[in-house]
């Protein structure tokens, strides 16, 4: 395993387990629910912006000692037909990246989202959506529509 992802790895279970020690609320505090989970945009800024920055562009703070560095996640529609991969977002992120030669420096987030949402499916489910949901408003240069319409366009002109 890479030192500083083993490294990055340790530093950031280690903040979630403090974070989930320090959220016990005060009493006569409204409670979470027991599947509380956080907006996409919050857990983003917590968990991704470190090593992909938190314009989401690939240039956070830890990207620098990564041997593989963060892709830009603003781009994944223009890398994918013009459309958000969910289905790809969502595997990366249970099962970490698929890529034959992937770097192994992403973390897995699959095991650790079950953690935190003590092993409510549902809740895992909730935290890909919401981090995809989140990532979808982030893509740039995105002309799905009109570029639909003139493929359409050009094929009715072609019959
Ligand atoms: C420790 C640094 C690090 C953290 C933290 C991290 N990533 Fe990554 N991520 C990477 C690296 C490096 C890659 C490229 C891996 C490869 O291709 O082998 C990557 C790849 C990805 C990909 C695939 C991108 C593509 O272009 O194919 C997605 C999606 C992604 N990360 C989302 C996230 C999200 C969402 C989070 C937060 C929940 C996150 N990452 C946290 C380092 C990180």
């Amino acid at each position: 395993m890479d030192v500083h992802y083993a490294v990055l790895l340790g530093a950031l279970i280690l903040s979630l387990c403090s974070a989930s020690a320090n959220d016990k609320p005060a009493v006569g505090q409204a409670q979470f629910p027991p599947t509380y989970v956080p907006s996409g945009g919050l857990m983003f800024k917590q968990y991704c912006a470190a090593c992909h920055g938190a314009d989401a562009k690939g240039h956070g703070p830890a990207a620098g000692s990564l041997k593989t560095p963060p892709p830009d996640l603003t781009t994944l529609a223009t890398r994918h037909d013009g459309k958000f991969p969910y289905g790809y977002v969502s595997d990366v992120l249970l099962l970490g990246p698929l890529a034959p030669h992937g770097s192994a420096a992403m973390p897995t987030w699959g095991p650790i989202f079950l953690y935190l949402d003590k092993r409510s499916g549902t809740a895992v489910r909730q935290r890909i959506k919401n981090l995809s949901d989140y990532l979808a408003s982030l893509q740039v240069g995105q002309r799905p529509f009109v570029g639909r319409l003139s493929i359409r366009a050009l094929y009715l002109r072609s019959v």
